[in-house]
């Protein structure tokens, strides 16, 4: 299966290999506060068989390990899968780790209680492929959560700004999709949005950013000029700015949890 990837998923995953130092502990994924707030809204949910789809480092699936979850770590990256098999190991929590894509499982029908994806879904070739997968797993009644940038819907001009910004900074970005998109995607999948909400999430510093994804120095000039010029639109609904001399804005990180 790993064999026949395509061009996006190739692109994410030599990059994932290449970067997997920068996802430790230190990384702003560590925080899972997005994750607890949210499974805090799920009160019918209780620990059975988790899948976390693009784990990285493994920050949301280790996490939900150490609630008493029986979690599988997916990812299409073999380095990232390993730099989370090694935290797990550290922390003495247990995990199984498959790797593959995010738009094909190997599992069968209703097999897991909650599938979660966080800060991932926008490198992913075919985001409907990877909504209909988690609800083909998912036992009825399980819980599908997505966390991820996304954008509130009817805001071209920032949305297209945002996404060149992206692409520019990291070769493997794809596309954020808007609330509306998720929300839709997910219904069509069989699913029923259960909350979906769009939360500020601060990115501190753009050159930290550049770093995390190994951004090349003609690029950078590239983002400084868009950034230089963006649009009031953008730079209204980013909260864009400069604060001690660094390039700071808000995400609009989508929180979605959908019910099977
Ligand atoms: C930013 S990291 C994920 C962060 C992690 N979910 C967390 O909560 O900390 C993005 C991950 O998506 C994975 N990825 C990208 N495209 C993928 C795809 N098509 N299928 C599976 N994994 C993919 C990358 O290999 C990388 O490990």
């Amino acid at each position: 299966m790993m064999s026949d990837l395509n061009e996006i998923q190739r692109t994410a995953q030599q990059q994932f290999d290449r970067q997997s130092d920068r996802y430790g502990k230190g990384h702003i994924l560590a925080d899972v506060a997005d994750v607890k707030g949210a499974l805090r809204r799920l009160p019918w949910l209780k620990p059975g068989r988790a899948l976390d789809v693009a784990t990285g480092a493994g920050h949301t699936g280790l996490f939900l390990a150490g609630a008493g979850w029986q979690v599988t770590l997916a990812d299409i990256s073999a380095a990232m899968l390993e730099r989370a098999a090694t935290t797990a190991r550290e922390c003495g929590l247990h995990v199984e780790t498959r790797q593959h894509t995010a738009e094909s499982f190997p599992y069968t029908d209703s097999s897991f209680d909650l599938v979660t994806c966080r800060v991932a879904a926008h490198h992913f070739s075919d985001p409907n492929a990877f909504v209909r997968e988690a609800a083909r797993v998912l036992k009825p009644g399980g819980a599908f959560l997505l966390i991820d940038g996304s954008i509130e819907d009817g805001q071209p001009v920032a949305e297209e700004w945002l996404h060149n910004v992206e692409k520019l900074r990291d070769p493997s970005h794809h596309r954020f999709l808007s609330q509306g998109n998720w929300a839709r995607l997910s219904e069509d999948a069989g699913l029923r949005v259960v909350f979906s909400e769009l939360q500020p999430f601060k990115q501190p510093d753009l050159n930290w950013y550049f770093e995390t994804a190994a951004t090349t120095p003609e690029n950078r000039a590239k983002v400084l000029e868009l950034v230089r010029h963006a649009p009031p639109e953008a730079r209204d609904l980013f909260c864009l700015t400069e604060e001690d001399g660094k390039i700071v804005w808000w995400w609009q990180r989508l929180v979605l949890a959908a019910r099977k």
